[in-house]
């Protein structure tokens, strides 16, 4: 038992120190959880008071908007029908390529019925444009689009969100669901990424700042 303990209270220890090494990748906090759940009680009661006379549907895209969607449903105490689509926009780079790849497109049940997609940021509007155009082919009655965030500046796609969670400049986030390379989804806030290991990147595609502090 007095092992078991042990190991345990090793395997928090080792827990905590990988966890500070990823959050040092973080320039800065822009929100932390208490935050975010402030600006989701709002939205959640926004959307709550726009969809009470209608069912909504939902399409939430994955997998950046994960937790964004699992935490702004549970406040919206409405009988609503969950999709999700699975959308690649950015191989794995920081810098958007205007293309979008639908990873597998399920067919939700869209003809009809009032949609609201939820994405974790709105930036060139690509993705947004090209999830839209798709589901505007099943004939829905309305379609909505709802981001946890939007970067502030011009995009060469004229989209539109019609909820916002936070505005923000034009730097690259992550954090509460969203990545760089995959990585960083799980920290509970959205932070600046350090402009240092962006431009590492660009350089040298194959590390990680907090692996390479490892090595
Ligand atoms: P858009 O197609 O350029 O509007 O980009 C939307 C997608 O790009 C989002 O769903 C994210 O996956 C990704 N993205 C855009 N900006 C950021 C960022 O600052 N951090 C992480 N992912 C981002
Ligand atoms: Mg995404």
């Amino acid at each position: 038992m007095a092992g078991l303990d042990h190991d345990h209270a090793l395997i928090s220890v080792l827990a905590d120190g990988l966890f500070r090494l990823m959050q040092s990748d973080i320039e800065r906090v822009l929100f932390d959880g208490p935050a975010i759940h402030k600006r989701l009680d709002e939205l959640a009661e926004q959307i709550t008071a726009d969809y009470s006379d209608r069912e909504l549907t939902v399409i939430a895209i994955l997998t950046g908007s994960l937790m964004f969607t699992s935490d702004l449903l549970r406040r919206i105490p409405l009988p609503l029908k969950l999709d999700c689509l699975s959308v690649v926009s950015y191989h794995g780079k920081t810098q958007p390529s205007g293309e979008v790849i639908f990873k597998q497109f399920a067919d939700p049940d869209v003809g009809g019925r009032d949609i609201l997609i939820l994405d974790d940021i709105l930036d060139t509007g690509h993705t947004l444009a090209a999830v839209r155009e798709k589901l505007e082919t099943a004939k829905p009655r309305s379609i909505r689009v709802c981001v946890l965030l939007s970067k502030r500046e011009q995009r060469p796609r004229e989209v539109d969100a019609d909820y916002i969670g936070f505005e923000i400049d034009d730097e690259f986030v992550v954090g509460y669901g969203l990545d760089f390379m995959e990585r960083y989804r799980n920290l509970p806030y959205v932070g600046v990424l350090r402009k240092e290991l962006l431009e590492r990147m660009a350089s040298d595609d194959s590390v990680m700042l907090s692996q390479a502090k490892h090595l």
